[in-house]
């Protein structure tokens, strides 16, 4: 086809893409009929390549009515351009309007509590029902109250069960591996009756879906004249029917812990399948909770109790662990990410 052939069906085509682009009345559509037509690969351009190709006596008139096309294509996208401008304006005019005045909802401004917040409120709650107090004390402490006071001697094989970080620099200083250096703590500092919990944060060096190096802790213990295994075993099922529910079990199974004599664990039957097995629970139809027993004397010893005259129970059990159960979270790590996606989806208020 001779170049003006060429034009007059580019023009013809072009008048076809304008009307179109016209009736959308969509600024984008302009950038894209000028891409079209005056892009690297546009119609225009090839043509404009293609005078090249024509001999010396043609070129002229071949030169002029490309570059006539080119000046009435250029043109009448400018004059898209312009229009495309009131199009904007008419497409942010037809949208729900904003009312700036509206005033603006608590709920989308005041955040959530991190669920480990919310979990240890709850227990905080309960256990300030059951008439406990709540303790503080050291994150970094020294051997004395993470193990030797708690009836753990240096090289006792217990050890290995908490994979402890040590302080550099120094032979007795670790990160506490379990809130029960609050029962050392407490008991050095005030007389029985005693009837504390102690939350916080511990370390041990664990990383995996269900493991990390730092997570929380509750700890709970009573001491007083005449304390026995039943008020531990009441006290055990009183708080974890609060949390979980009146419907679920509990249950004690024996166990060890240098501190505690007997020991045990406690477990609640699994929410999601209501103890028939599954895979949260392992199918076992139980979920384990955490640890507890009576104190043992060599602790009362430690801190100058008389183990004749006083008893006394302990229990301790992660939060995060609890956390997870509440909300369902597959990994336990997520709650340590920071991740805002994920934390904005809590309960915003906590009771
Ligand atoms: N401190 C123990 C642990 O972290 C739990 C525990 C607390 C066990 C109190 C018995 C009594 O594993």
């Amino acid at each position: 086809m001779s170049i003006l052939n060429q034009c007059e069906s580019i023009k013809v085509d072009f008048t076809n893409d304008q009307k179109k682009v016209e009736q959308a009345a969509v600024s984008s559509a302009v950038e894209q009929l000028r891409l079209n037509y005056l892009g690297r690969k546009g119609k225009l351009t090839a043509l404009m390549d293609e005078l090249r190709n024509v001999s010396k006596e043609e070129r002229p008139v071949a030169g002029k009515a490309v570059n006539v096309l080119r000046q009435f294509i250029e043109g009448e996208i400018q004059n898209l351009v312009t229009q495309a401008k009131s199009w904007e304006l008419k497409a942010i005019l037809d949208r729900a309007p904003i009312d700036v005045t509206l005033p603006v909802s608590d709920a989308a401004h005041s955040g959530s509590l991190h669920p480990v917040t919310l979990v240890r409120h709850q227990l905080n709650k309960v256990f300030k029902q059951l008439g406990f107090t709540i303790y503080d004390g050291p994150e970094i402490d020294t051997d004395f109250f993470n193990f030797s006071a708690l009836n753990i001697p240096d090289h006792h094989p217990a050890r290995d069960m908490q994979d402890t970080f040590y302080v550099e620099g120094s032979d007795n200083l670790l990160l506490r591996t379990q809130t029960s250096n609050i029962q050392i703590h407490a008991m050095l500092n005030e007389k029985p009756p005693l009837r504390i919990i102690a939350p916080g944060r511990v370390f041990r060096c664990d990383s995996d879906m269900t493991h990390t190096p730092m997570f929380h802790q509750i700890e709970g213990f009573v001491v007083d004249e005449g304390i026995t295994f039943a008020h531990l075993k009441g006290t055990i099922d009183a708080f974890l029917k609060a949390i979980f529910g009146s419907t679920l079990a509990t249950r004690l199974r024996p166990s060890f812990f240098p501190f505690v004599e007997p020991g045990a664990e406690f477990d609640v039957q699994c929410g999601m399948c209501k103890g028939q097995g599954c895979r949260t629970c392992k199918n076992t139809g139980w979920i384990e909770i955490g640890g507890c027993g009576m104190i043992h004397p060599n602790v009362f010893e430690a801190v100058g109790y008389d183990s004749s005259l006083y008893s006394g129970f302990a229990f301790g059990f992660g939060i995060d662990r609890i956390a997870m159960n509440r909300f369902a979270l597959p990994d336990l790590r997520q709650l340590f990410e920071g991740d805002y996606k994920f934390l904005g989806n809590f309960p915003i208020f906590s009771h």
